[in-house]
Order: structure tokens, then C-alpha cells, then sequence
């Protein structure tokens, strides 16, 4: 079955072909990190102007280097939820048209289990289930159990900042580009994490049951990089007209420590809580080297299974979300031309 996928729910315009949900013929993304640079940030009304102008280009590039027209595809996928509802619907109306033109069934997919699922195109396949994920975007910090495919539990998520707008706050905070992950990972490189020490919020588990335990918190992270990088008295202002007193490299490199850490740590925590023995990373923050490396090695040091897809395939694409839509084509799932558009992720099982 060839699943064309579309994703424009953020800043991203993406179109794919994927076979049988685990064989990526093509995945092309149309990025507008130049066009929001300058503003520091997502501005909505130039993403969703940008996406009218990409996606056309976007799914005809896919279909050219996946090597198969329209007739050939047997679905189409887009994202559905969550995100910039006004972006949502450029991809979601380009959706509904083609299938109206073509007659092929029609799925929404929600985009932080795609986010899941880009691990399903991995050499070796995605996770034997039950398995722990752990989504780290722009948006969203959250662990799952993953019971099937499309059944999952919150386990957790944050209370405030999701982790990659912590990197994105804090690199404009030390005036690096944007997007601020990819840079303050960059930067980090040459710095020393002890140089820099931050401290590792936990929210407090809420009753006896432990409930919350696994819940992040990362807003305090802004403020404490500004007073420990720019004086105890700074102001935001202050960040916007002097520098740092330690070196940039040493801020980022304690930061992504920082952050790192408590994600591998709650993820673990996870893992110990379900007694699965795999874990799945995905999202943009999933790119970080930091995160990747202590990662792996926790997973390692315990015999698990842990599977992080290439940086491609974390930050937003549309092959995840042609085999999200796999999932659903497959399992008999369809939805009509009256589909909606949703900023909120679809409500996950009650929590564990
Ligand atoms: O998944 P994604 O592409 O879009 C959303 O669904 O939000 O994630 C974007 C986020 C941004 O906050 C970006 O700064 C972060 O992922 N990111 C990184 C890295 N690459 C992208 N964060 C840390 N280190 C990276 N290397
Ligand atoms: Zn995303």
C-alpha cells in the first residue's frame, strides 16, 4: 500500500511516499526556518501564506522522486492536530482536494504519534510493543506506553515549556540564530557542561500513588541561565544589550546537559514503572547529540531496545505521518471530507 503523506502544522511544508508503512520512497520538506529568523519565532500568518505557496511543489516532488504518479497512491494522510490550526488547514484542505479528485480514502493523523511512528522506518522496523516513548518538540514534552500502534497512555508531560522551546527561549536569551536548538547544539560542542551547572526541576509527585512523577517542568530554565549568564540583577533587556560573563559554548553546553539529563532520567523511570523493555525517542529535540548519546547509553547499561530515528526523521516530516496513516488505512479507518482541523493533540488514554 503507497500512503502519500502531508504535514504543514507548523513551519514546515512536507509531503511523502511511504510503501506498507516502513519503506520511505521519498520525504520532501519545504523549511521556512528563513522566512521566521528574523522574528525569533513561528509567525502563523506567514506559515500558512508560505504553505499555500509550497505544498503544490511539496507533493509533486514527493510523487517525482518517490517515481509514482497520483493514480499510483492507495491513501493520503495529512496531519490533522496538533498546531497552528490556521497552518493545519492549508495541508488539510490540499488533502481533502486530492482525495475529492482522486477518489482514494482520506485519514487525519495526529502529529505527535507521527512523531512515534517515524521510528517504524528505521532498517530494523519500530518497537515491539509494549514499548516507552519519549516525544521532545517545539511543543511538546510527553512519555507514552505505547500498548499497539495506535493505543497509548500519557505517562507524563510538562507542566510549562516544552523542552525544545527551552532551547529555542534560551538561544535567543545568548542572541544565537534560530532555530535555537540546533544551534545552541552546535555551540555546545566546544563547551564544558560542569563550567555551567543548572539545576534539574522536578515536579513533585502529587499523592501516594506517585501520580505527576513523571511530569517535566523546564521554565525555570530561562530565568536561571539569565541571572547565573548575566548577574544576578539581569533583566531580559540586559541579555539584549550585553554579554554573557561566561563563555556561550559553556551556557549551552550545561543547558543541553541539563535538559538532557532529566529527559533520559524520567524516561528511565518510565521504563522501570511499565517494565517494557524498549524505548522510542522522537520529535526535534530528538536531533540533540547530547540527548542522543546519554540516551543510548542508559539504554545500553540496561539491556533495552532503544531506537532514535535519524535526524531527518525527527524534526517535522511527512513520512512520519504517511506511516501514521498506514496504521489507520490499514486497521479499516477512514474520514470524511468533513474532517477537522485541532490545536490539541488527541486526548491520550487516561494517564498511568
Ligand atoms: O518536531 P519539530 O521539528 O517541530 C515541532 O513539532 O515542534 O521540533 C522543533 C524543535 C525546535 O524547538 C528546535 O529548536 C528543536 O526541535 N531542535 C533541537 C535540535 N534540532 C531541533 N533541539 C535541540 N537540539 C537539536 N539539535
Ligand atoms: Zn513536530
Amino acid at each position: 500500500m503507497l500512503v502519500l503523506g502531508i504535514d504543514s502544522s507548523c513551519d514546515e511544508t512536507a509531503a511523502a511516499v511511504v510503501r506498507d508503512g516502513r519503506e520511505q520512497l521519498s520525504s520532501v520538506v519545504a523549511s521556512q526556518a528563513e522566512l521566521h529568523r528574523r522574528f525569533g519565532g513561528v509567525v502563523p500568518e506567514l506559515a500558512c501564506r508560505a504553505h499555500v505557496e509550497n505544498y503544490p511543489w511539496a507533493v509533486d516532488e514527493a510523487l517525482r522522486r518517490a517515481g509514482v504518479t497520483l493514480a499510483d497512491i492507495d491513501g493520503i494522510a495529512v496531519t490533522n492536530r496538533p498546531g497552528l490550526v490556521s497552518a493545519l488547514l492549508v495541508g488539510v484542505s490540499a488533502a481533502k482536494a486530492l482525495a475529492l479528485a482522486t477518489g482514494k480514502p482520506l485519514v487525519g493523523v495526529d502529529h505527535i504519534v507521527a512523531h512515534i511512528h517515524a521510528s517504524c522506518l528505521l532498517p530494523g522496523g519500530g518497537p515491539e510493543y509494549p514499548a516507552v516513548a519519549l516525544v521532545v518538540s517545539g511543543g511538546h514534552t510527553s512519555l507514552y506506553l505505547l500498548r499497539s500502534p495506535l493505543e497509548n497512555d500519557l505517562l507524563g508531560a510538562t507542566l510549562d515549556d516544552a523542552a525544545g522551546e527551552t532551547f529555542d527561549k534560551v538561544a535567543q536569551i545568548l542572541r544565537l540564530p534560530y532555530p535555537g536548538g540546533p544551534s545552541i547544539d552546535k555551540a555546545a560542542r566546544e563547551g564544558d557542561p560542569s563550567k555551567f551547572p543548572l539545576p534539574r526541576t522536578q515536579p513533585r509527585a502529587k499523592g501516594a500513588d506517585g501520580e505527576g512523577a513523571l511530569d517535566f517542568s523546564f521554565s525555570g530554565m530561562k530565568t536561571a541561565v539569565l541571572y547565573r549568564a548575566f548577574g544576578q540583577d539581569a533583566r531580559p533587556e540586559t541579555a539584549r544589550t550585553s554579554d554573557p560573563l561566561v563563555p556561550v559554548a559553556d551556557v549551552c553546553a550545561g543547558l543541553q546537559a541539563a535538559i538532557a539529563d532529566v529527559l533520559v532520567q524520567k524516561t528511565m523511570a518510565a521504563v522501570r514503572k511499565t517494565g517494557v523493555r524498549q524505548v522510542v525517542l522522537g520529535g526535534g529535540v530528538a536531533c540533540n547529540s547530547e540527548l542522543r548519546k546519554r540516551m543510548t547509553e542508559a539504554g545500553a547499561a540496561r539491556g533495552l531496545r532503544v531506537l532514535i530515528p535519524p535526524p531527518a526523521l525527527c524534526t517535522d516530516n511527512a513520512a512520519m505521518v504517511a506511516v501514521s496513516g498506514w496504521f489507520r488505512l490499514s486497521a479499516g479507518e477512514r474520514d470524511g471530507l468533513d474532517m477537522d482541523c485541532h490545536p490539541r493533540p488527541v486526548r491520550a488514554a487516561a494517564r498511568r
